[in-house]
């Protein structure tokens, strides 16, 4: 399961994100890694917006709430990047699973693949924050919503292992991140309807009424 933290040193993991910057909007930077931030944090990723980077944007759209300057490129960098002049950056560590059972987990670890195979020339980038009514929420009723009344997880199995995904967890890194969770996912062109067909299935539950600001970001492989 590719949200699942490869194997680190929790102290300096720690250390990492109480000395993190909160960096996260129109802060120079560039689209290298620099070495010294990801060897810190090996859970830590960066979407890098500017004129720079492997994926070049196909289509920026606000879903819900304040969209984000439209850019030309992004990059998705492990670490943190290097000080330039993007116009923006989106950052979030990958975490352990929160609602996932031991079923689901099996079900998903059987097909799921990693991100960044030869025929996934295409991908989207979906930032997305829940409401305050969602952080409310006990953690057996946000299973409740995300699973028995919203099916996320079998949802999602069905298209599997087209799509291959990484989910990054933003809420915990300090308060100026301006979304809970990004998304990003892999895929060859002729999957983007299958794509389109799974996020209708999620927006149309549920869930996504607890999602207060989220943008469609859609990539081309350069
Ligand atoms: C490709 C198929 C997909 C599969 C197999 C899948 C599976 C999962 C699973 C198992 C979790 C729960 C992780 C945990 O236990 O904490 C999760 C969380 C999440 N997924 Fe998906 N997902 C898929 C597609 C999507 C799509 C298309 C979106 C929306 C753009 C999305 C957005 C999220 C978000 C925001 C969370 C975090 C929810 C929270 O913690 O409140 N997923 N996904």
């Amino acid at each position: 399961m590719p949200d699942e933290p490869q194997p680190t040193d929790r102290r300096r993991f720690l250390a990492c994100i109480a000395t993190g910057t909160g960096v996260s909007m129109a802060m120079p930077i560039t689209a290298d890694a620099a070495p010294s931030e990801s060897t810190l944090n090996p859970r830590l990723y960066s979407f890098v917006g500017g004129k720079t980077g492997h994926w070049s944007v196909l289509s920026m759209k606000a879903i819900i709430g304040d969209g984000l300057t439209a850019v030309e490129r992004i990059d998705v960098i492990h670490g943190q990047p290097r000080m330039t002049d993007a116009a923006w950056v989106l950052r979030g560590v990958i975490s352990n699973m929160r609602y996932t059972t031991k079923p689901e987990s099996e079900a998903l670890t059987a097909k799921q693949v990693a991100l960044g195979r030869k025929t996934s020339t295409h991908a989207a980038i979906i930032p997305i924050r829940k409401s305050p009514k969602w952080w409310a929420l006990t953690q057996d009723e946000r299973r409740s919503v995300f699973e028995d009344r919203s099916r996320h997880t079998t949802i999602g199995l069905k298209y599997l292992p087209a799509i291959a995904r990484r989910l990054h967890h933003c809420r915990d890194l300090g308060e100026s991140e301006p979304f809970d969770f990004i998304t990003y996912f892999d895929f060859a062109k002729d999957d983007t309807n299958a794509f389109d067909d799974m996020l209708a299935a999620m927006r149309a539950s549920e869930e996504w009424k607890y999602i207060d600001r989220e943008i469609d970001i859609r990539l081309q492989h350069v």
